[in-house]
């Protein structure tokens, strides 16, 4: 996800560009660019790596007039955070400059065809190629620049929000949009763009929603002008904003990590996006393509990671052996590197990172890389030191994750899990041509169970409030669903305080039973699934001893209802999967009892986003 902001008016627009994308940087802030206009061929470009502030100081000095302009703020999508790859763009002649929130997903296609007429790229981007696509159009059919935007939207797949201007046209502002939100904000004879209402709520309340597949060309002449990529006139629908801005910046949602709770639906749609199709029935995991052979042969794999990542790694151990039948070991990195562990060169070591900074893991990686073990990685921050220390890997695509508490990013690292097993099972015939198609269905099925699991929230935050004062709280699951116990548990230690724990649900009897009152809230997932049956028995120990029991329970579910308390029932899906569907009711249990308890959701006490130290 990346910011873009753009202005045309009296103002200077240096000013207004930097705040915008300032109040954006929540979006990505890999790199940032502006490109300012005064008057004709008067186009200046200034981006660099880093965050809006390096911006402004390396224009320090250096000519910022101008009162039209455009910026972006970076979260990479396609090539390392660098000076190459920032936003704005050119076209190959100098003459168009653009920058780009979404994915093209069918770049490369057009990035070759491109070439072959002669067009030299800069960076590794896909938004390059768009803006050379404009280009090529533009000056093979003496077009308009909106035309000729218009006719590459036409050619493009996947999604975008963009801002182009013309060193020709200095009066001229043109912007599209399709599934990346673009919102245009009409002052007084100005008018500003942004990818949501914060860069502008503070110098107008009358804003216009770009729809999907539409171009909004503003002339300073001849005002706003909307069209469709179909050339149909719009007549554009003016709002009036109600949020006040602190709202904004989360999207109306009261904090980030609930806006990234919902953001699940899209962030795993993203995750396995040109990666899996049910319909032709196939799994392509691009950035491990090279080392397929090398994986599948492994005599082990090893998973290395920390906290809600090594959770993730739990729940890959079960996938990759249960279909892929490769033995695998998780461990956690802090131990792992200290305990001079016996690492073969036939081992493969995957790291699991959202940061794709945490030491620990760093340090585990490159312990594994000295004794000459494959490296991967399953990371979320594109260009981040893991995923440049590893042989290979696959990002999540989950976007920025602000709230210190992991959600999306967990989730999208469950599903690079189940990915990589079942294109594993598959490349050595150890899954059936039946199972691998119920999966990628079911896959296909994730995000919009989601959003149906999602639509529990109210009922959600009942159970939540009466759980809300508890002292201590214990998470039960089985199979893979044991892991989803500890990040449950971890969710809500690492947000309310209270203290939880997650264990085995046979393990119970073992000791944490002794723990169990009616003081002591139980969380259990009970789905249908084969030990269904084992796991209600283990509900009924705690019942018999007067524990309270929450249980997650698959939709139509009729005997855990009638024992436990409460229940919350997830769409039914494949045993597989139920850790990806099981995980969102933990974690809205957690922020809603964090939010009840008043700490600080997004930034817990004693916590840190990625832990760059030992
Ligand atoms: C999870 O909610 C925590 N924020 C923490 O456990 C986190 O998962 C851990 O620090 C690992 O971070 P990483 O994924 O960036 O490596």
């Amino acid at each position: 996800m990346c910011g873009i902001v753009g202005y045309i008016g009296d103002k200077k627009a240096y000013p207004v560009l930097i705040k915008g994308l300032s109040r954006l940087e929540y979006r990505g802030y890999d790199s940032a660019g502006i490109a300012l206009m005064s008057n004709e061929e008067d186009l200046r470009v200034y981006k660099r790596q880093g965050k809006v502030q390096d911006l402004v100081d390396f224009v320090d000095g250096m000519d910022i007039e101008g009162n039209v302009g455009i910026g972006h703020t970076r979260w990479a999508t396609h090539g390392l955070p660098n000076d190459v790859n920032a936003h704005p763009h050119f076209s190959g002649d100098g003459d168009i400059v653009l920058v780009h929130n979404g994915i093209i997903e069918n770049y490369d296609i057009i990035k070759k065809e491109l070439i072959k007429r002669g067009h030299v790229f800069k960076s590794e981007t896909d938004t390059e190629v768009l803006v050379h696509l404009i280009e090529d159009i533009k000056n093979n059919s003496t077009v308009s620049l909106e035309e000729a935007v218009r006719i590459a939207l036409n050619e493009v797949h996947g999604a975008y929000a963009i801002v182009a201007l013309s060193k020709h046209e200095p009066n001229k502002i043109i912007a599209a949009k399709k599934s990346s939100p673009l919102v245009i904000g009409m002052g007084e004879d100005e008018y500003y763009l942004a990818s949501d209402a914060t860069p502008i709520v503070e110098y107008t309340k009358n804003v216009v929603y770009l729809e999907d597949e539409q171009i909004a060309i503003i002339d300073r002449n001849n005002g706003l002008r909307i069209i469709s990529i179909s050339n149909k006139e719009v007549s554009p629908y003016v709002q009036e904003l109600e949020m006040q801005l602190e709202e904004l910046e989360k999207g109306g949602y009261d904090h980030f990590m609930l806006k990234e709770i919902y953001e699940q639906p899209r962030a795993i749609h993203d995750s396995f996006r040109g990666r899996l199709n049910a319909q032709e029935g196939w799994i392509s995991l691009g950035g491990i393509r090279d080392f397929e052979e090398r994986i599948a042969e492994a005599n082990r794999i090893i998973i290395i990671a920390c906290g809600t990542s090594w959770h993730a790694g739990l729940v890959g151990e079960y996938y990759i052996e249960d279909l892929a039948r490769i033995p695998v070991e998780v461990e956690y990195a802090s131990e792992f590197r200290y305990r001079n562990p016996i690492i073969r060169p036939n081992d493969v070591v995957i790291a699991i990172s959202q940061s794709g900074e945490t030491a620990d893991t760093l340090a585990a990686l490159k312990m594994a890389k000295e004794k000459g073990a494959t490296l991967l990685g399953i990371v979320n921050v594109v260009g981040s030191t893991i995923s440049r220390v590893t042989d290979a890997g696959s990002y999540t695509h989950a976007g920025p994750e602000i709230g210190v508490a992991s959600t999306k990013a967990f989730t999208t690292q469950v599903t690079l899990m189940a990915m990589l097993a079942m294109m594993l099972a598959k490349k050595r015939k150890t899954v059936t041509e039946e199972r691998f198609n119920t999966l990628l269905n079911e896959m296909e099925a994730l995000p919009s169970k989601i959003e149906k699991l999602l639509e529990s929230n109210d009922y959600i935050r009942g159970i939540a409030e009466i759980y809300k004062d508890a002292q201590n709280a214990l998470y039960l699951g089985r199979g893979s669903s044991f892991p989803i116990a500890l990040e449950g548990a971890l969710k809500l230690k690492e947000i309310s305080y209270i203290h939880a724990e997650g264990y085995p649900a046979a393990e119970m009897k073992h000791g944490p039973i002794a723990l169990i009152d009616e003081n002591m809230p139980v969380f259990v997932i009970a789905t249908k699934g084969e030990n269904y049956e084992k796991v209600v028995s283990n509900i009924q120990e705690v019942k018999a001893r007067k524990g309270k029991l929450v249980a997650i329970v698959t939709q139509g579910d009729v005997t855990v209802k009638n024992i436990a308390d409460h229940y919350i029932e997830i769409p039914d899906t494949d045993e597989m999967i139920v850790p990806i569907l099981a995980t969102i009711p933990w974690q809205l249990i957690s922020y809603h009892i964090a939010v009840m308890r008043e700490c600080n959701v997004d930034q817990p006490r004693n916590l840190a986003k990625s832990v760059t130290v030992e």
